[in-house]
């Protein structure tokens, strides 16, 4: 038997005869597992969720609820829960077909408490893996709910990924795409998905100053560094140490400023004018295009060094039109957003607003979809007037109206997925296609 108690799982084990419980559980407690015994399946059940950290060992043969039914209801709950049969020789046939169904293992009575022990052990180590694997998904879940960077479409998800996995390599990157595609928020989210995370993002915009102050911005001075300098001042570059750089418009950067960039950006240092001695500092560049800057290099309006410095990660956002598939989730997400902070309700789409998500180029991209849903929540004159258009049809306003209810009990319930199919009487699977159909997003509702 196992000595101490590397892996103090938790094990929960059901047997009605009070013998068999009390041996087993001071087995599994000497192997070093925590274990919580029940007398039959219905007490059990009441303490065992889908996020039970152990595995669960259960007799098959039981008064009241037998071990196959509570099987199948521990499945439903989380079919990813280990689940350790015990049998007697009149049911091994039974038992070999709960494994074909998703058992992890049985045990044929009288058994040897090393059998019991060393697959216990395994179903842990497999728990173990699940539950991580969960935490890790929600955990990322959280992030992109805290950073949304909404879009169903192929670009978006490869997007999405390449994100997340650029932010820890600590790479400078270039973002290029026209106006209003999302940039911006992309450098938020290699920002936020980094180990920079809990550190500044600094932005300076390169065409929003003229020469002169964009070198005092990013560079900084000392103190009387020249007349009229006044209190030292600290630039950006070095104002952004331990965190993320975020150079927006970096095509509209001077020719003379590029070149001192690329010094910094290669000894990752920075010498404030006045000052004796170069600085380290620990950034990283974001940088944002809306031109393509290989081609602007190559007619020499962009330094070539600065390009190929900069070109190392280089990620293209789109324009909406070449992704239509975002523009209903996007949509979507800024109708909800603009009707909860211009305290409106969510209008209905008429005929007339799916005609221009559907036929518009979105020359402003995401902005201009954005201000769109700004003017339709406030009902602006350009967006058509519900009550001319010729209405909804039959089909559509019941499925809206679905919709509402399915919401209506989302909220009463705070996402609590038992509570709500009891009170709409409908199956589970129904209830899961439904909200997908619908666009539904459970954890939106949970607080
Ligand atoms: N995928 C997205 N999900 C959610 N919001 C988005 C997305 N893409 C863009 N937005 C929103 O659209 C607006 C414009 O995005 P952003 O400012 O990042 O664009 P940009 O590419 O930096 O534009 P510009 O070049 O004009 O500065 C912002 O309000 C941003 O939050
Ligand atoms: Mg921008």
């Amino acid at each position: 038997m196992t000595e101490g108690t590397e892996t103090r799982g938790v094990v929960a084990f059901i047997d009605d005869d009070e013998d068999v419980r009390a041996a087993n559980a001071q087995t599994l407690e000497l192997a070093g597992f925590d274990v919580q015994a029940f007398a039959d399946a219905e007490s059990a059940l009441a303490r065992l969720d889908e996020n039970f950290p152990g595995v669960v060992i259960s007799d098959i043969r039981m008064p009241g609820m037998d071990g196959r039914s509570m099987f199948h209801e521990l499945r439903r709950r989380d079919a990813d829960l280990p689940v350790i049969l015990i049998t007697g020789h009149g049911d091994i046939q039974e038992a070999v077909e709960l494994l074909g169904a998703g058992a992890y293992d049985f045990i044929a009575k009288p058994f040897a408490a090393e059998r019991l022990v060393s697959s216990v052990h395994r179903a842990l180590e497999q728990r173990g893996l699940v539950l991580e694997n969960r935490r890790l998904r929600d955990a990322a879940r959280r992030a992109d709910d805290e950073l949304p960077l909404i879009g169903d479409s192929p670009v978006m998800a490869g997007l999405r990924a390449s994100l997340r996995q650029l932010a820890d390599a600590d790479v400078d990157v270039l973002i290029e795409g026209e106006t209003g595609v999302g940039k911006e928020v992309a450098a938020r989210a290699l920002h936020a998905w980094s180990k920079r995370r809990s550190r500044v993002f600094a932005v300076l915009n390169c065409a929003a100053l003229p020469e002169s102050l964009l070198e005092h911005e990013l560079f900084g001075h000392e103190a009387a560094a020249f007349q009229g300098a006044g209190r030292r001042r600290i630039g950006r570059i070095e104002a952004a140490d331990g965190g993320t750089l975020f150079l927006d418009d970096i095509e509209s950067m001077p020719l003379a400023l590029q070149t001192r960039l690329v010094r910094v950006l290669e000894d990752r240092a920075v010498t404030p004018l006045g000052a004796n001695m170069p600085r380290s500092v620990d950034f990283r560049v974001v940088a944002a295009s809306k031109v393509d800057l290989g081609e602007m290099s190559s007619r020499d309006a962009f330094r070539k060094d600065l390009y190929f410095r900069l070109n190392v990660v280089r990620l293209r956002i789109p324009p909406l039109r070449e992704r239509r598939a975002d523009i209903v989730p996007l949509f979507g997400h800024f109708l909800a957003t603009a009707s909860q902070r211009l305290r409106r309700p969510v209008p209905p789409l008429t005929k007339s607003i799916k005609a221009r998500l559907f036929e518009h180029d979105w020359p402003g991209n995401v902005r201009e979809l954005r201000n769109f849903a700004d003017r339709v929540v406030l009902k602006m004159p350009d967006v058509g007037d519900a009550e001319t258009e010729s209405p909804e049809s039959l089909p559509e306003r019941m499925e809206r109206y679905e919709a509402s209810l399915i919401r209506d009990a989302l909220r009463s319930t705070a996402g609590d997925v038992r509570a709500t199919l009891e009170k709409l009487a409908i199956p589970r699977k129904t209830f899961y296609d439904k909200i997908a159909r619908h666009g539904i997003d459970l954890d939106s509702f949970r607080k």
